[in-house]
């Protein structure tokens, strides 16, 4: 059963979305645990401060390294005190390598994760030198703090726990699990503003369904993202060479 570990300087914000939904519910079914931790609770000073102006000037502070290493400590001992094995730590960058499906797929073997989120400008490089097993990034872009980020790679992973979601083979037609985007879906009523559900979807004939919803797959993303197009394309065509 995974657990997944948050340091983070908004402990309840990330809690409270972990708690709801499909994931809320698989905790409380004892599928999987989360656990959000408060960097702050673990500083040294009397103002609760958690960062300094950075070395080398510069606009923004940056996250001292003391309180977050020690928060991690503190979820480390934690963890193994479960009879688990060390987590598997990730911080939370923009700087860190770009998070896919892929990604998440390697992730979710782990027994556990810890995920540390940064705010400010950034975290004082020798703690992640010191614990980060990776950095993640969710995308080319800049967040105001890694907790979004922790919390869309918490959900991608997890997602994929037994238990977790009501059908397992759930996953297995979504977007980007073997490479191409997700085909076309839709509920009653047959008719809506004018518009009616695909004929062969009313069918009945699952062999017939099954092709349409491939060839969809394969439309999509050849015009919607060509770079999944040419890479699936030549996976295939190298499987075919094998
Ligand atoms: N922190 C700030 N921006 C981020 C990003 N794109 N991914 C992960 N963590 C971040």
């Amino acid at each position: 059963m995974m657990r997944v570990d948050v340091a983070t300087l908004f402990p309840e914000m990330c809690q409270r979305v972990l708690d709801e939904s499909i994931l809320g519910r698989a905790a409380k079914r004892g599928y999987i645990e989360t656990h959000c931790h408060q960097i702050r609770d673990y500083t040294l000073n009397r103002q609760k401060q958690v960062d300094d102006y950075p070395y080398g000037g510069g606009c923004g502070m940056v996250m001292n390294a003391q309180p977050i290493y020690d928060c991690c400590q503190d979820i480390i001992r934690q963890v193994e005190e479960q009879g688990r094995q060390r987590p598997h730590i990730i911080f939370m960058t923009a700087a860190g390598q770009r998070f896919s499906e892929e990604t998440a797929k390697r992730l979710a073997q782990y027994d556990s994760l810890l995920l540390v989120c940064g705010h400010y400008e950034g975290m004082d490089e020798r703690v992640i030198e010191e614990l980060a097993d990776e950095e993640i990034s969710i995308g080319d872009y800049v967040l105001t703090g890694g907790e979004l980020a922790a919390l869309v790679v918490a959900d991608s992973v997890l997602r994929l726990q037994p238990g977790v979601l009501s059908q397992p083979e759930g996953y297995q037609d979504e977007s980007h699990w073997n490479g191409l985007l997700e085909y076309p879906q839709y509920t009653r009523p047959e008719e809506w503003r004018g518009k009616k559900v695909p004929e062969i979807l009313l069918s009945g004939h699952h062999g017939n369904i099954d092709k349409w919803r491939r060839e969809q797959s394969l439309e999509r993303t050849r015009i919607r993202r060509p770079d999944l197009y040419e890479a699936y394309q030549n996976e295939h065509n190298q499987n075919q060479k094998k």
